[in-house]
């Protein structure tokens, strides 16, 4: 049935604005109807008569059954899309974080009133991969999903390793550019991509798992050490957001930097744009790659869950009622690299096995084995201490070896 949308709009910044010069570029049968802004001060390039900073004036607007929600606070967004979707409203969102932190309770809102949250623009912007997680892999045994889910940390490390720009100016014309957070520790601290994670997960795993609860470290302590020691390996550092199998019953998600190959997908992923490598156990290896932020990518995304609405498109969550539902999990071993200062890092760590170690007078590194409950532990011992670690791939000619030595075993 081809419903018509009559639109309240909440918000209209970078997104907002984009997702209007999309609905206006043709003739979709969407009528906007009223759009909410906060500052009624501010000159805006449409006539004054669509604005309000009354949500009432959307809210209760009976002839109004779709909010879209696009504003840039978690805590507001949850009380006017839970309010949207208990009036009978369906709603499309972008904020990963509200929706990340309150997704159980907001998916039983749908539930217990009839009514649809559609939210792929807050995941990877213009990448289709909420849907996809959701349709396409329905039936697909998924051992990861992983990838760079932040434009801005990217197009941060893309400028420091290709073009040698220092931190703080990177970080600047990402923000110049319009790509970060307003709070730029959101991005470079792993903050977003861990709320993206989260909301992936629940679509590949049926796991709706609470944000603090899962590891996020950033790039804000990268120095020009790292990259030397990643350069002389032939290897690029990216900030990764990663959901993996550990075991038949549960999954592991973490975001961490990484060492990448030249021969992984996202080693090319560079400057704002996404990348999501989904491994699954028929499908194998699939990548998806596109822009991860900016107005009219994200915009595009929230326009495909409007039209989505249009032939009452919902999530039926299918992982979460199944079964055997996926459980999540810490329990994981990580080879990493980690460029420290104090000591009594190293011992707070406990690593489990040490492949590597370089000591001088003001560059240490360690390569080694370490359990993520550990990590998850020392957290804020790292971030104080300016370390920094990253994953690294094994060394393989290792792996190769204790792979044959174990098939000499099996076969003598
Ligand atoms: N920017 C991106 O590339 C991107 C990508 C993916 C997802 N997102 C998500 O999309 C959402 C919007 O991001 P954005 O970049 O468009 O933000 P933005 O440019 O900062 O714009 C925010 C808009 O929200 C309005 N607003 C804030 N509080 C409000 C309130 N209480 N009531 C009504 N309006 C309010 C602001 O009003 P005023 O205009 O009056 O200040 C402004 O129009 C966020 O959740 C963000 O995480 C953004």
């Amino acid at each position: 049935m081809d419903k018509k949308l009559t639109i309240g709009l909440v918000g209209f910044g970078v997104v907002g604005q984009g997702l209007y010069d999309i609905i206006s570029s043709k003739d979709l049968n969407i009528d906007l109807k009223k759009i909410v802004i906060k500052d009624a001060s501010k000159k805006r390039s449409l006539p004054s008569d669509y604005f309000t900073t009354n949500i009432d004036e959307v809210l209760l607007n009976p002839d109004i059954n779709t909010i879209v929600e696009l504003i840039n606070d978690a805590d507001t967004a949850f009380v006017i899309v839970s309010r949207a979707l208990k009036s009978g409203k369906n709603v499309v969102s972008a904020n990963k974080k509200m929706i990340a932190e309150h997704l159980k309770e907001l998916v039983e809102i749908q539930q217990q009133h009839g009514t649809s949250l559609l939210y792929e623009g807050a995941v990877c912007g213009s990448i289709p991969i909420i849907r996809n997680l959701e349709e396409y892999y329905d039936n697909e045994l998924l051992y990861s999903i992983s990838g760079i889910f932040n434009g801005s940390s990217n197009y941060i490390l893309s400028k420091i390793f290709n073009e040698g720009l220092d931190y703080d100016t990177a970080l600047k014309q990402a923000q110049d550019l319009g790509f970060a957070e307003t709070d730029a520790t959101l991005d470079v601290g792993g903050f977003d991509p861990k709320f993206k994670l989260v909301i992936a997960a629940a679509h590949a795993y049926g796991t709706f798992i609470n944000p603090a609860e899962v590891l996020n470290i950033g790039i804000q302590s990268l120095s020009p050490h790292d990259l030397q020691y990643a350069r002389e390996k032939n290897y690029k550092i990216k900030l990764i957001a990663s959901a993996r199998k550990n075991s038949d019953e549960t999954s592991v998600l973490l975001v961490l930097p990484k060492m990448i190959r030249s021969d992984n997908f996202l080693y090319n992923v560079e400057n704002e744009y996404n990348g999501v490598i989904v491994q699954a156990a028929f499908a194998d290896q699939q990548f998806f790659f596109g822009k991860g932020a900016g107005g009219h990518p994200t915009g595009a995304a929230v326009l495909s869950d409007i039209a989505a609405l249009r032939y009452q498109y919902r999530y039926e969550y299918k992982k979460y009622h199944q079964k055997n539902r996926v459980n999540h999990s810490n329990d994981l071993i990580l080879n990493v690299y980690l460029r420290y200062t104090d000591e009594s890092l190293l011992n707070n760590l406990e690593f489990e096995t040490i492949s590597e170690r370089f000591y001088s007078a003001n560059f240490q590194f360690i390569i080694g084995k370490i359990s993520l409950e550990n990590l998850i532990r020392n957290v804020e011992f790292i971030r104080e201490n300016g370390a920094f670690i990253a994953e690294i791939p094994e060394d393989e000619s290792h792996v190769l070896i204790e792979e044959q030595i174990q098939e000499l075993i099996h076969t003598h």
